[in-house]
């Protein structure tokens, strides 16, 4: 019997400081033995976002014993290990440089190959750890700094189909939060508070909506939910306008994920149709069902990661370092933290002003 791959994932690219192991069964499935997350939000909580400089002191306190507490629960050894896989991009540079120079020096000092993960490509394989996936498949990535509709043609092939011009859509949630009075991150609390309202009871807009192709836009919600938090006076008003909110976004989300769907068609005329919506935003369960719908009415398979695995988490990340094991894709020591590091490198860049959709 061949010995199986056993990977050290590590994250540390925002607030979440996370390490994991994780190896094959006998048929080559993914099996995660230990997912160890250690969240900073109270270190934040109080500045209503994260602090750069608190982060990475956050994450250099407690590296260490997270990657130990992580090889205690996987049942193995630190010899055992055959590779070493850190975030070294996009995120923050001060954050990022904490887990991409434990896990260099960690494979350094165990002779073991290195390899440096982009945190995106974590997100948009974390749905192959508990299903299998074929290539190519259509991916909506909806994170607290991305929002984005790719053509996932293969490890490290990836084509943009659509991006969000400004806002992320977590951001989106996170900021309709903050003016909802919810501490950060406040996209989870927005669904719980959208249960008890009434989603008919404001009309907000929907930017770039009639066109852009599957581009998307969000910020123009949060000026209108501005304008409506200062005349509002009662907890179900808030309840209502969570509400429509989500309401809002799942109506964009339904008609971009079309336009989305025919374009992926046109560009990889794909054999099965397979459509992955990943990142933290994916937890939520109106835009679950509501893509789940739009699947079963056009004839694609919806396949989303376990909620546990949407948010940041180093899982994700020894996930791209078992695949990039499996191919020899190494990197070397010196290989730099990158803050900006696009899925595809040949897309245009689309953010701010100006912008001809
Ligand atoms: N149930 C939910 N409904 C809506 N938004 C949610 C829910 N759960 C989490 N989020 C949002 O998901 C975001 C966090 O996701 P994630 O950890 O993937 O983002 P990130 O790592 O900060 O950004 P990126 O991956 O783009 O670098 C936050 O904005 C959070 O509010
Ligand atoms: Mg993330």
């Amino acid at each position: 019997m061949n010995k199986k791959p056993l990977i050290l994932g590590i994250e540390s690219s925002c607030d979440e400081t996370a390490a994991s192991l994780i190896t094959e069964n006998e048929q080559g499935a993914p099996i995660i033995l230990s997912n160890i997350i250690s969240s900073q939000v109270d270190v934040h909580k109080d500045f209503g976002g994260v602090v750069p400089e608190l982060a990475a002191r956050s994450h250099m306190e407690k590296i260490d014993w997270i990657v130990k507490k992580a090889i205690d629960k996987s049942g193995k050894n630190i010899e055992e290990i055959d590779a070493v896989a850190s975030t070294a991009g996009p995120g923050l540079i001060v954050c990022l440089s904490v887990g991409l120079s434990f896990g260099k020096a960690f494979a350094a000092s165990l002779n073991k190959p290195f390899i440096a993960v982009n945190h995106l490509e974590g997100h948009a394989l974390s749905p192959k750890i508990n299903s299998n996936i074929n290539y190519p498949y259509l991916l909506l990535l909806i994170s607290g700094g991305h929002s984005q509709f790719l053509n996932v043609q293969g490890l490290g092939k990836y084509k943009r189909l659509g991006t969000t011009i400004d806002d992320a859509l977590g951001e989106a949630f996170d900021k309709t939060a903050k003016l909802l009075g919810v501490e950060f991150p406040g996209g989870p609390q927005i669904e719980i508070m959208a249960k008890k309202g009434d989603p008919n009871k404001y009309d907000l807009p929907k930017p770039i909506f009639h066109k852009g192709g599957c581009n998307l836009s969000f910020s123009g919600l949060k000026t209108a939910i501005l304008k409506i938090t200062k005349d509002i006076k009662t907890e179900q008003e808030k309840f209502d306008l969570a509400a429509s909110f989500q309401k809002t976004i799942n109506e964009i989300l339904y008609k971009k994920t079309k336009i989305a769907f025919s374009e992926f068609e046109k560009q990889s005329r794909p054999k099965e149709k397979i459509f992955v919506v990943a990142g933290g935003v994916a937890a939520n369960k109106k835009i679950r069902s509501m893509l789940t719908d739009l699947c079963s009415e056009k004839n694609y398979q919806s396949i989303f990661p376990p909620i546990e695995l949407c948010g940041d988490n180093a899982a994700m990340i020894a996930m791209v370092g078992l695949e990039k094991l499996k191919l020899k894709k190494f990197s070397k020591l010196d290989h730099p933290a990158k803050p900006r590091w696009p899925l595809d490198e040949d897309a245009a860049f689309l953010k701010g002003a100006g912008i001809q959709l």
